[in-house]
């Protein structure tokens, strides 16, 4: 497998040392299993679908939209191969079929209109406006007209408190990325893709600040 890309690219828990780490960390700081199941119930996933998951790291969220729906079709996607390893032996341990892919967010090796649902989380704070742009382009293009795109990241903080918590995120993953997250721009991020419909559905108070969910669809 080709080794991950080195310029600008944040790894899971912002080092390449600190992924063996990862889940446990997620797990006991981010009340994953809540916003992530959340996640997973707004997608609304039917028999039959494609779905997509961006930057799936070590896979959590693929393996449990594999068991909640094991007649979708998952692939996982993520640009660092020692996550795609764990992700794959997780949902092998599982029982999760799942394809799991290395390759760029904005640079997706998967023909137009592909897939029925996009899903992503903790992710789109480890890219530069540029290149958050340049995903969200390639999100309108993997996905057939009508499909729909559910995000779940930091967002704008739901209190001061949240506020201050998010700094610790900010220390790990940079702080010229993750600003567009607090200041509110993957609203108008997704619509200057194209996407329609696009609206911050629900928010939680995690440990390290506000998590929100956020949907759009691609026009038809
Ligand atoms: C914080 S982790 C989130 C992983 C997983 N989605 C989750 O919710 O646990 C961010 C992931 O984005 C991946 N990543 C960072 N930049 C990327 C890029 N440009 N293209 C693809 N994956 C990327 C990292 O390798 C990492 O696995």
């Amino acid at each position: 497998m080709k080794q991950p890309p080195t310029t600008d690219y944040v790894p899971a828990l912002g080092y390449h040392w600190l992924t063996p780490f990862y889940d446990v960390v997620i797990g006991a700081t981010t009340r994953e299993r809540t916003f992530k199941q959340a996640l997973i119930h707004q997608a609304d996933i039917r028999p039959n679908h494609r779905v997509l998951d961006l930057a799936c790291g070590t896979g959590t969220l693929a393996m449990w939209i594999g068991r909640r729906h094991p007649e979708a079709d998952i692939t996982g996607v993520d640009g660092d191969p020692a996550v795609l390893a764990l992700a794959a032996r997780k949902a092998r341990r599982a029982g999760v079929t799942a394809q799991f892919d290395q390759a760029l967010s904005f640079d997706l090796p998967y023909p137009d209109g592909l897939f029925d649902r996009a899903v992503s989380s903790l992710f789109f704070h480890h890219l530069s406006w540029e290149d958050k742009q340049r995903t969200a382009r390639e999100l309108f293009r993997v996905l057939s007209p009508g499909a729909e795109l559910h995000v779940a990241d930091w967002g704008p903080a739901g209190s001061l408190l949240m506020r201050g918590l998010f700094l610790s995120i900010q220390m790990l993953d940079g702080f010229r990325n993750t600003r567009d997250n607090v200041t509110g721009r993957l609203i108008p991020l997704f619509q200057q893709a194209g996407f329609d419909q696009v609206q911050q559905r629900q928010s939680f108070s995690t440990m390290f600040g506000t998590m929100v969910l956020y949907s759009a669809v691609r026009p038809g």
